[in-house]
């Protein structure tokens, strides 16, 4: 007999077949009951019924509590009333492990600090096993974008020596004799590849000592940034534009049941098509002045000013030539205007916010020197960072995607916590 998951039940139809999982639940109609069982790949309806199941397993009912390890052997039948249009005539059920106390998530309703403290056990929940799957995707999607465009694949160092986006998110550690940072970003090592490689991307963890208890902000998150040599600004939009789009329709073609258990309104999803709209500082500056909005200019735009923006837009919209005073020490700076940065972020619709964060490096050796000093940043650090510049320096631009919150978007979830495994916030370390 063969073991089989749940997704794959379409292909056994009339078979007897053996499933691996655990209860999900159990209800009975008097001559016959019903177990619902998970395995990781989806849910399953079975039916217990006398004669067609061991006298044994007939038996088990009143026995079997939620999240008891079985594994089950009976015969797959078309039902379309059930979920996944299968079900199960379960002959016989094997314990493995059972629960002998009550499983603290039941389906009543929870508050979202117990479930977080329990997210060990909160990720076997349905909701949960979706905004994952879309998650997976979304990393596969990033990843076939990015090696299907021919860019090399450089991992960037956790561990460093420097800071990129600013000293005061930095998390240091005992490194030794002396003092390290985890990493905020792995850009500064991407432009090196990029001068090695051409197109380079790194994809893993980035950490900031982000004191704010917002939904979007996390202590531990995931980033994907490419780098790319003979690049200008405008180049890095349309990468960042073309990345989006291949995500959202990836997404789209893959998990689908995944946003529709997530009750994600398709529709706002299936209308992100290129070209985004592209608009300055200031335009955007402007745009809150019309609608009455208490924004200081000059300053960067904080979540409801974000929320503003985008509403103006059904797509993402790119917002690029900032304040120079409100971004990073490598920012190239605008030839026609001093005093602006050639940064830019994209905003999501729907007022998930900031997605990417990039932009052109300055790739002037002595300017780049100034900068680091006005930045009151340490020379020593960046001397290799400064070597980019006197060896074959070219215009290069990259930028950053926020994992998380690309996911909480396309998942239509609120707070960011809900689609990273094991978050990472102020005030929780643990799972
Ligand atoms: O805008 P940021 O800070 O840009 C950089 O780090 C650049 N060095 C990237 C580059 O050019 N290679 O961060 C990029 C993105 C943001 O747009 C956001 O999506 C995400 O990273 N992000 C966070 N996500 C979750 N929690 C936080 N605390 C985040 N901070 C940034
Ligand atoms: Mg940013």
């Amino acid at each position: 007999m063969d073991t089989v998951t749940i997704q794959s039940l379409s292909a056994y139809e009339g078979q007897d077949v053996q499933l691996k999982g655990w209860v999900y639940n159990t209800r009975s109609i008097g001559k016959i009951w019903f177990m619902i069982l998970r395995d990781g790949t989806g849910l399953l309806q079975g039916v217990v019924v006398k004669g067609e199941a061991t006298d044994e397993t007939f038996a088990m009912e009143q026995e079997l509590n939620q999240e008891d390890a079985v594994i089950i052997t009976g015969r797959v039948r078309k039902e379309s009333r059930s979920v996944g249009g299968y079900e199960l005539g379960i002959r016989e059920i094997r314990v493995v492990s059972h629960v002998a106390e009550e499983y603290p998530i039941s389906p009543k309703e929870h508050g979202t600090d117990f479930l977080m403290t329990n997210r060990h056990l909160w990720l076997r929940s349905k909701r949960q096993h979706a905004i994952m799957r879309v998650r997976h995707q979304t990393v596969k999607a990033i990843r076939d974008f990015f090696d299907g465009h021919g860019f090399t694949l450089i991992d960037s160092p956790i561990f460093t020596g420097n800071a990129v986006e600013g000293t005061t998110t930095l998390f240091a550690v005992d490194y030794f004799e002396r003092s390290a940072y985890l990493t905020q970003s792995g850009q500064l090592y991407q432009e090196a590849g990029a001068a090695a490689f051409g197109k380079t991307y790194c994809f893993g963890p980035t950490f900031r000592a982000e004191k704010s208890k917002t939904r979007r902000h996390l202590t531990e998150f995931w980033m994907v940034e490419p780098e790319m040599a003979y690049c200008d600004l405008d180049e890095n939009m349309d990468w960042a534009e073309k990345l989006v789009c291949f995500i959202v329709k990836r997404v789209l073609e893959n998990s689908k049941t995944e946003l529709e258990i997530l009750e994600r309104d398709l529709s706002l999803l299936e209308r992100v098509v290129a070209p985004f709209p592209r608009i300055t500082y200031d335009e955007a500056v402007k745009i809150l002045a019309d609608k009455g909005a208490d924004f200081e200019c000059g300053s960067d735009f904080g979540a409801v000013d974000e929320t503003i923006i985008s509403a103006q837009f059904n797509q993402p919209v790119m917002i690029h030539r900032w304040p120079e005073r409100i971004k990073a020490f490598y920012m190239k700076r605008d030839e026609h205007n001093e005093e602006l940065a050639l940064g830019v972020d994209m905003i999501a619709p729907e007022g998930y916010g900031e997605i990417v964060g990039g932009g052109q490096r300055e790739d002037d050796l002595d300017i780049l020197m100034n900068r680091i000093r006005h930045h009151d940043l340490p020379m020593k650090p960046f001397k290799w960072y400064l070597d980019l510049r006197k060896y074959g320096s070219v215009p290069h631009s990259g930028f950053g995607l926020g994992l998380e919150r690309t996911v909480a978007w396309l998942c239509g979830t609120k707070h960011i916590r809900e689609t990273i495994p094991f978050p990472r916030t102020m005030s929780r370390l643990e799972p």
